[in-house]
């Protein structure tokens, strides 16, 4: 039996993905003009979704644009497109663009008007990717090749994916990257370290994307009595640190159990990782049994 067409959201239709259709002068594919957000849903409700649509607005407002729905709009499209998959009751990622639509000609200039692209699609979570996670992953250090506006969400990820890239090429999940001797983020994750205790995170700047996941363990995180520090993280202390995550939407929290080939610590996931770790499955399962998204 052949799998049915998924359904996507584009311009207000709900329709299969193979008739879905852009043009070729949308300003998102001509100049990566637009932005975008990934948005777990567990079990059919969608997670954190005021501050993912709160983020989606400030990087709109950033490369000036306004929002092209309301957040109301948006649940309703996202709970009606996540009703529309073969499995809504499944954990899936949904993963929505909205770009800047197309002009008569290619031109650098910002239109006056213009009609945004606006789209939205879901993706499974594999829960056999997180467990294979949950034993720890590899990771390098690279030089952040990217602009320094990183704290938009933008659809521009070229410098993201090559540096992904040359993770894997080391047979890497993560690159860590390293901008004036300072750890920022990962490729397509936040960053934190564990030192005597304490959990310590760069503060949000135009270095790093301010990341849902990475606000929540901070959250979880004190819930549980640990003390949390947004600070830099300098290279040096990166590598002396006894515990190293990256978090994102998708990945959840990752222990990283081997950087730049060295073992971190004695090359377990740490002690406060099973901790907040444990809390954050606490908090999905609440929100699977849950009336409301949270
Ligand atoms: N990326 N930093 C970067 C550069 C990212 O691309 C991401 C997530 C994060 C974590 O943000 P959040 O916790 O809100 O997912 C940090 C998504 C998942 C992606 O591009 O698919």
């Amino acid at each position: 039996m052949s799998m049915p067409t998924p359904i996507v959201f584009l311009n207000g239709d709900f329709t299969p993905i193979t008739d879905a259709k852009i043009s070729v002068l949308d300003r998102g594919f001509l100049f990566a003009d637009g932005v975008y957000e990934v948005i777990p849903a567990y079990a059919g409700k969608l997670f954190r979704l005021s501050q993912h649509i709160e983020r989606l607005n400030s990087s709109l407002n950033a490369i000036r644009m306004s929002p092209p729905l309301s957040a109301q709009q948006w649940e309703s499209t996202l709970n009606k497109l996540i009703q529309q998959q073969p499995d809504p009751a499944s954990d899936q990622s949904v993963y929505l663009q909205v770009t800047r639509g197309a002009n008569e000609q290619r031109d650098h200039q910002l239109p006056e008007q213009y009609q945004a692209t606006v789209f939205a699609m879901c993706q499974p979570i594999a829960s056999h990717n997180l467990n294979a996670i949950a034993l720890g992953i590899k990771a390098i250090t690279l030089d952040d090749i990217r602009w320094d506006w990183c704290h938009i969400k933008s659809v521009a990820l070229l410098g993201n994916i090559l540096l992904k890239q040359q993770a894997a090429d080391q047979q890497c999940t993560e690159a860590i990257l390293l901008r004036d001797g300072y750890a920022t983020e990962g490729s397509a994750s936040n960053l934190f370290i564990v030192k005597n205790k304490q959990l310590i995170t760069p503060p949000k700047s135009h270095y790093l994307l301010p990341g849902i996941t990475r606000d929540l363990v901070l959250e979880l995180a004190t819930k549980e009595g640990i003390t949390c520090i947004e600070r830099e993280i300098s290279e040096q202390q990166l590598f002396d640190a006894d515990e190293v995550w990256l978090t994102s939407s998708t990945k959840e929290i990752m222990p990283v159990i081997e950087l730049n080939r060295q073992v971190v610590a004695d090359g377990q996931p740490g002690q406060l990782w099973q901790q907040v770790s444990t809390a954050y499955s606490q908090f999905k399962t609440q929100l699977r049994e849950s009336d409301n998204d949270q």
